[in-house]
């Protein structure tokens, strides 16, 4: 249980969260490999990354990455995973292949869509029976954004062309970040 103590001019809020005091040194640890860095931004991005997968909607523009590690001697496999591929058709965007070793192969999967069928073509290629090991990474293609309500129907409050603008806007936080 957090508790809001203070509202920030930029949209901030601070709180307050307790944690043990060893699982904080891992944090600050890992936080050490991406070369440091500050804990509120890591939290704020652990926790998108938390929350962006369930909470799109099936309707939401995606793209996505999966990940397997397969055996290429499993039988068919290799056929299933590039048929499954062919049927998706233009939802796949682009596959990267890596001969590991002898029998095992990276594979990472591009997809673009909505949401629900980029989810099922992920769950899918992930589940094939050989598939070793696999793993998702979904993002909105729209920018995402603290204040976003992920139900909420996206109205673009951002121009891709340069806007008539007489003043400068404010810097959102969170505005211009990798995703
Ligand atoms: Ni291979």
């Amino acid at each position: 249980m957090v508790a809001a103590t203070k509202t920030a001019r930029d949209g901030l809020v601070r709180i307050g969260v307790a944690i043990e005091k060893r699982l904080l040194a891992r944090f600050d640890a890992w936080l050490a490999t991406r070369g440091g860095g500050n804990r509120s931004e890591a939290l704020r991005d652990l926790v998108r990354d938390r929350l962006i997968a369930t909470e799109l909607d099936a309707e939401a523009d995606v793209v996505a990455s999966v990940s397997i590690v397969y055996d290429h001697h499993q039988r068919a496999l290799n056929q299933r995973l590039t048929e499954l591929q062919h049927l998706a058709g233009d939802r796949v965007v682009s596959t990267l292949h890596v001969h590991l070793e002898h029998d095992r192969c990276l594979e990472v999967i591009v997809l673009r869509g909505r949401a629900g069928e980029v989810r099922t073509l992920a769950d899918r290629l992930v589940g094939e029976k050989g598939v070793l090991h696999g793993g998702v990474f979904v993002t909105r293609r729209e920018p995402w954004t603290d204040d976003d309500a992920p139900a909420h129907a996206h109205a673009p409050a951002h121009a891709h062309a340069p806007a008539p603008a007489p003043a400068p806007a404010p810097r959102r936080p969170g505005a211009g970040k990798r995703r």
